[in-house]
């Protein structure tokens, strides 16, 4: 199979259970890939972004026969709800997975029955401390540690046998070791992967990888009896989609194949366990890449408590509409990214807090930025860009050197996407418009515009701030998804996303010089005060 080339970027959301409703959780997860996925294309890199849901298991089993309706009826429901919610909030992936597509089912199947005839997986008898709500076992060590009691529902494990299929994790202890050693960035953040690290020291043991509780589930291809166990199940989702279980010559493997491996699985720090050592071990076991990088962010809590619906701080998609609807999509996605948990820390979501940043960042440096330059080429060149001669980099004035500092801006944020740290990214780009108010304080263009013999210098300097603000918009478009577009059309400048001329990738559409002299410019005012 070929690798994924230099040019191909593949990022996944995890895929969401239907058993819940969408939240700031699963909007969060797939905000900062819809982030990455956009830079990516922006980049001119061939981007495919993967969400879904994963619908399989007792517990949507059970969610059905309570409200009497069949478990595929209930999964249809919610599935459309997330889906409906990425859509609603301009997230674009560019494929929607269910565990329930027949393409999805048929191609597990193909990949057990491998691991079946490799070995990997066998029939045993299984005894231990059981999570009913995890869906999970406790080896008796945790389960001692977590008191027998499970750690989300609080309620006591108990102690469940089982005849099982296995999948043979033991046998890729050493490999998974030589991996990790091999590649320090293969679990991010560092302080995740040490966690990793810690729990592989202790041995790993075989895991159970079917039941026969429960029906709703894919049946084992070499006995139907058993169900193949959801988290095994939902796993494969990322290279199923991308049609790898399928034979060759098949359409969806051939155009897609080549996405695989994924740059980036982000998930939760929740679930890192199943995505940076049974995962793995599962693509070794079929001979397949893996992964470059599985990034585990932390978690949101809500007024400074975990959240939860009876204290009433619970970020549903109400809310999150409610957010929106004030303040609007870009707000909404600055604040995910900006003070949101991709570091090794839970962050708290404040509305105070989310008020205030909108104000210092968006209204006050952005918005401001973008409007006092253009207004005052509106008043001073009659809304044309001025020629300005010498304005090229090393044409610092006041100290600042505002072309050089673009150059840096666009190198610093693009490194920084590359290795997802959004909030660097983020920040090395309004740090630009930061550097451009700065500049405008110390050359004081209101005050040369006095002496019409200064009339050059006032064009290289208002030059110098336009074309500045239009490269910041091109590394924040990404984010603010909808000024950006707005201030492109305002100022009519030929985007990387079509602004009238055509696609550019980012690194030519932000050279410096980009912006033409005569180009008219229309004042703008992007964020409101709330
Ligand atoms: N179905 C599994 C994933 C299978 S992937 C092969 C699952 N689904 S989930 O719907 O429960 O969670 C989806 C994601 O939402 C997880 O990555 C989880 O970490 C994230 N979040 C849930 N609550 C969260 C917060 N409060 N804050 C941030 N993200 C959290 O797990």
């Amino acid at each position: 199979m070929p690798a994924a080339t230099d040019t191909t970027r593949c990022i996944t959301t995890p895929i969401f259970y239907v058993n819940d409703r969408p939240h700031i959780g699963h909007l969060y997860t797939s905000t900062v890939c819809d982030v990455y996925a956009r830079f990516a294309r922006l980049s001119g890199h061939e981007m495919f972004f993967l969400s879904g849901t994963d619908e399989h298991g007792v517990k949507v089993e059970k969610a059905a026969q309570a409200r009497g309706i069949t478990p595929k009826a209930l999964a249809d429901e919610n599935s459309a709800e997330f889906r409906n919610a990425l859509a609603d909030f301009a997230i674009t992936n560019d494929h929607f997975i269910r565990t329930t597509d027949p393409e999805h089912e048929r191609q597990v199947q193909a990949f057990v029955a491998q691991l079946v005839k490799r070995g990997d997986i066998y029939l045993g008898e299984f005894e231990g401390w059981y999570d009913e709500g995890q869906e999970e076992y406790h080896t008796e060590t945790k389960a001692k540690e977590l008191g027998y009691v499970s750690p989300v529902s609080k309620k006591p494990l108990t102690r469940a046998k089982e005849n099982n299929f296995y999948f043979r994790l033991s046998r890729f202890q050493k490999p998974l070791e030589a991996h990790f050693a091999a590649n320090p960035k293969f679990v991010l953040p560092e302080a995740r992967r040490n966690e990793v690290l810690g729990r592989l020291r202790d041995g790993l043991q075989d895991v159970p990888i079917s039941r026969t509780n429960f029906t709703w589930g894919i049946p084992m291809p070499n006995d139907p009896k058993h169900v193949i166990y959801v988290w095994i199940d939902a796993l494969f989702n990322y290279i199923t989609a991308l049609g790898l279980g399928e034979p060759p010559g098949n359409p969806l493997r051939e155009q897609l194949q080549h996405f695989w491996p994924a740059t980036y699985h982000v998930i939760g720090k929740e679930i890192l366990w199943f995505h940076a050592v049974i995962w793995p071990a599962i693509l070794m076991a079929l001979d397949l890449p893996l992964p470059r990088c599985v990034y585990a962010h932390s978690f949101w809590i809500s007024e400074g408590q975990k959240m939860s619906k009876s204290l009433g701080n619970f970020i549903d998609l109400a809310a999150i509409n409610r957010y929106v609807s004030t303040y609007g999509l870009d707000a909404w996605r600055w604040y995910m990214i900006t003070q949101g948990p991709l570091g090794a820390t839970d962050a708290n979501f404040s509305a105070q807090h989310f008020h205030e940043m909108y104000h210092a960042d968006l209204v006050n440096t952005v918005g401001n930025c973008a409007s006092r330059v253009t207004a005052m080429i509106g008043k001073y060149f009659d809304g044309v860009i001025p020629l300005a001669p010498g304005s090229a980099e090393g044409s610092a004035r006041a100290g600042i050197d505002l072309p050089k500092s673009a150059a840096q801006a666009v190198a610093r944020c693009t490194a920084a996407m590359d290795s997802f740290d959004l909030s660097t990214a983020a920040a090395e780009a309004i740090g630009l418009l930061r550097k451009v108010d700065a500049f405008i304080n110390a050359t004081e263009p209101f005050k040369v515009a006095k002496d019409p013999a200064r009339k050059d210098e006032l064009a290289t300097i208002l030059y110098q701030c336009a074309e500045s603000v239009r490269i910041a918009s091109l590394l924040l478009e990404p984010i603010l998804i909808t000024k950006m577009q707005e201030f492109w059309c305002a100022v009519s400048v030929p985007s990387a996303s079509g602004g009238g001329g055509g696609f550019l990738p980012l690194a030519e559409a932000a050279k410096w010089g980009g912006l033409k002299p005569g180009t008219k410019v229309q004042k703008v005012a992007l964020y409101p005060r709330i």
